[in-house]
C-alpha cells in the first residue's frame, strides 16, 4: 500500500497524482481522473502503457491463435476468465463477439467463466476467487469436447487463484489448451503468498508461463499502465485497459478472418481510444456536475440509478456492481438497468431475477420498482447511444420522469475523427459501438467513485473501510494498517485480527487459524479496518473502537481526525 518504490505491486500501490483526491473540488477531482487514466495510454514511470513495442507484439501472437479459433469454430473456443471486473469483463467480451459472429451467420466460439457463476456478475462474491479448483473446474466444464481452446486468464495484480488455477490447468494440457495471462503487474511482482489448499502461488504459474512462452505456447500481456486513482481499485484503469486489450485482439482476429482485405494497424485501433478519452474528459464541467448531483444524492441517503440501451446498460450495470465491494455501499445505493434485461445478457445460466430485486435488472423492472418511489434525492441517469442524456429526477409525473437538468455528455466521437483514425469505413462501421462503450465506463466510474468520495468513503485515495472477504483483501487491509500505524507487518495483522474477532486478547487458536477462516468470520462484518486502525492508535479497548464509530458514520471523518492528530 505504500506509496510506490520498485518493489511491491503497481496495481496495489498508491496514484501520487490523487493523494489528495478525498479533499479535491469536482474540477479537480476530474482533471486527476483524466492525468491517471491517460498514463493508460502515455506509460508511468519508466513503463511505456499499451503501446509497448512488445505489448504490441504480443498482441499479435494472441490475435494468431484467436484467428485460427474462428476459422474453425467447431473445434475451437475462446475462454475469458477472471473475478470481479476482471470476469464481468470477460463475459462482456464474449458477448459482445458471439453476437457478432451471430449477426453474420458464424458459429459463436466464446465463452467466460467467473468465479462465483453467473451471480457475480451482478453482486461481489469474493471468497470463490481464492479457489483454484473451482477454476479448473469451470474451465473444463466450458471446454469440454474442444481441442483448440484459448483461454485468456485476466488478474489484473497477477494474483488470482481461480484463474492461477486454470492456467496451471492449461499448461499440464499444452496439446489442447494456450494460456495467455492478461494483468497489469511486471512479471517479477506476481503474488508470491501461498494458495490455501494448493501447492503453487502465483509467481510459480507465471514462471512455468514463461517457460512455454518462449516455446510460443502460452503468452504474457502485461503492460504497466500505473496505479488505480483509488488504491488497489481495478476496476477502473486496470479494467479500462483489459476491456481496451481484449476488444483489440478480437476485433483484429475478426478482421483478418473475415475481412481479409482491410489494412489493419493495432496501434491506430487503440489510438481511437486515447482519442475517446481525451474526448470524454474534454467536458470537464458537465462531468464534474454530474459528480456534484451524484455526490449529493448518496449523501442524502438518495440512489443513483443508471438506465440504459444496449451494451451500454451492461457497462452501467457492471459499474453499479462494483460498488457495494469497493465502497461498502449497500446494494440499493446504486443500481443499474438495461432494457430488456436478462433477454438481453445472453449470461449462461439465464434469467436470475428470481434471486431477488437486485437482479431485477430490466427496465421493466425500474418502471415496475423504482419508479414508483423516487424522490427529488435521487439521480437518474440515461445513457443512450450516441449520446448520453442525464436527467435529475425532481418531478414524477405518472409514470414519467420529468428532468429538472439536463447534462449532455457525448458518448461517441464524431463519424468522421473515427473514420479517420481507424482507416475506413469498414472498420468505423464495425467497432464505433466499442468506443461509445468505454467512454460509457469513463462516465460511470467518475460518477460513482466520486459520488463516494463526496460521501466520505475515501481516506486520502484509500478505500479504508474494504470488506476483508478474500486472501487478496486480508493482505490490502494488512498493508492499509501498517501504512497509517508504521507498526511492523505482524503487529498490523494482529490488531486486523483483533477487530475480525472482536476481542482485546486473541487466543492461540484464533492467531494460528488459516487465513480463510479469518476470511470467514470477517467478512459478514462492517468497519473492520477502520476499527482496528483507531484499536491502534488510540491504544483502546475494541468496543471503545466500535462506540467512536457508530457514533460518526462518515469513514473519512473520523480516521482523518485521528489520524492527522498524531
Ligand atoms: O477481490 C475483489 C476484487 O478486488 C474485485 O474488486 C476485482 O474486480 C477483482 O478482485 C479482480 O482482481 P484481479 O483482476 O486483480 O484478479
Amino acid at each position: 500500500m505504500s506509496a510506490y518504490d520498485g518493489r511491491g505491486s503497481v496495481t496495489e500501490a498508491s496514484n501520487q497524482m490523487t493523494e489528495n483526491i478525498d479533499v479535491a473540488s469536482p474540477l479537480e477531482f476530474i482533471s486527476m481522473l483524466k492525468v491517471c487514466d491517460e498514463e493508460i495510454f502515455s506509460g508511468w514511470k519508466e513503463y511505456k502503457g499499451l503501446f509497448h513495442d512488445s505489448t504490441l507484439a504480443v498482441i499479435d501472437r494472441v490475435r494468431n491463435v484467436a484467428a485460427s479459433v474462428l476459422k474453425d469454430p467447431s473445434n475451437g473456443l475462446v475462454v475469458l476468465s477472471g473475478c470481479g471486473t476482471s470476469g464481468r469483463l470477460a463475459y462482456m467480451t464474449a458477448r459482445s463477439f458471439n453476437s457478432k459472429l451471430s449477426a453474420n451467420g458464424i458459429e459463436p466460439c466464446f465463452r467466460y467463466t467467473i468465479a462465483g457463476g453467473d451471480k457475480a456478475l451482478f453482486t461481489s462474491q469474493e471468497s470463490p476467487e481464492d479457489d483454484p479448483y473451482s477454476g479448473i473446474k469451470a474451465l473444463q466444464r466450458v471446454s469440454a469436447g474442444k481441442c483448440n481452446v484459448l483461454l485468456i486468464g485476466i488478474t489484473c495484480g497477477l494474483s488470482a487463484p481461480f484463474v492461477a488455477g486454470q492456467l496451471d490447468y492449461c499448461l499440464q494440457n499444452l496439446n489442447i489448451f494456450t494460456p495467455v495471462l492478461l494483468g497489469f503487474n511486471p512479471t517479477c511482482l506476481a503474488r508470491n503468498l501461498p494458495i490455501e489448499r494448493w501447492n503453487k502461488t502465483f509467481l510459480k504459474v507465471v514462471e512455468a508461463l514463461k517457460i512455454a512462452q518462449a516455446e510460443n505456447r502460452a503468452h504474457i500481456l502485461n503492460p504497466v499502465v500505473g496505479p488505480e486513482q483509488i488504491t488497489g481499485s481495478s476496476r477502473m484503469k486496470s479494467g479500462t485497459a483489459t476491456k481496451i486489450l481484449l476488444e483489440t485482439i478480437f476485433a483484429s482476429a475478426y478482421m483478418s478472418v473475415f475481412h481479409p482485405d482491410v489494412v489493419w494497424h493495432t496501434d491506430r485501433f487503440m489510438n481511437a481510444y486515447s482519442n475517446i478519452c481525451g474526448c470524454v474528459y474534454s467536458h470537464p464541467d458537465a462531468l464534474a456536475e454530474l459528480v456534484t448531483t451524484a455526490g449529493e444524492s448518496l449523501k442524502n441517503r438518495g440512489h443513483i440509478y443508471y438506465i440504459a440501451w444496449d451494451t451500454l446498460g451492461l457497462v452501467s450495470i457492471i459499474d453499479a456492481s462494483e460498488c457495494p465491494p469497493t465502497y461498502g455501499a449497500s446494494l440499493d445505493d446504486v443500481r443499474g438497468f438495461v432494457e430488456d434485461g436478462f433477454t438481453f445478457m445472453q449470461n449462461d445460466e439465464g434469467n436470475l431475477s428470481g434471486l431477488g430485486k437486485h437482479f431485477r435488472i430490466s427496465s421493466d423492472d425500474f418502471t415496475r420498482d423504482v419508479l414508483p418511489t423516487l424522490t427529488d434525492l435521487d439521480f437518474v441517469i440515461a445513457y443512450i447511444k450516441g449520446k448520453s442524456e442525464v436527467l435529475r429526477s425532481t418531478v414524477r409525473v405518472g409514470p414519467a420522469l420529468r428532468p429538472s437538468a439536463d447534462i449532455y455528455m457525448p458518448l461517441c466521437l464524431p463519424e468522421q475523427e473515427i473514420r479517420s483514425l481507424c482507416g475506413n469505413t469498414v472498420l468505423w462501421k464495425e467497432w464505433s459501438y466499442l468506443f461509445s462503450e468505454i467512454a460509457c465506463k469513463w462516465i460511470c466510474n467518475a460518477v460513482s467513485t466520486g459520488a463516494h468520495i463526496l460521501k466520505g468513503k475515501v481516506y486520502r485515495n484509500i478505500m479504508v473501510d474494504l470488506r476483508v472477504s478474500n486472501n487478496k483483501l486480508f493482505h490490502r487491509a494488512v498493508g492499509i494498517i501498517e501504512r497509517f500505524t508504521q507498526l511492523p507487518k505482524n503487529q498490523a495483522q494482529s490488531f486486523l485480527l483483533m477487530s475480525i474477532y472482536n476481542t482485546d486478547r486473541l487466543t492461540n487458536e484464533q492467531e494460528a487459524s488459516a487465513i480463510a477462516s479469518h476470511i470467514e468470520v470477517a467478512t459478514p462484518q462492517e468497519k473492520i479496518v477502520p476499527c482496528a486502525l483507531l484499536t491502534a492508535f488510540l491504544e483502546c479497548p475494541i468496543a471503545e473502537a466500535k462506540q467512536i464509530l457508530s457514533e460518526e458514520p462518515v469513514i473519512r471523518t473520523v480516521v482523518s481526525k485521528i489520524l492527522e492528530r498524531q
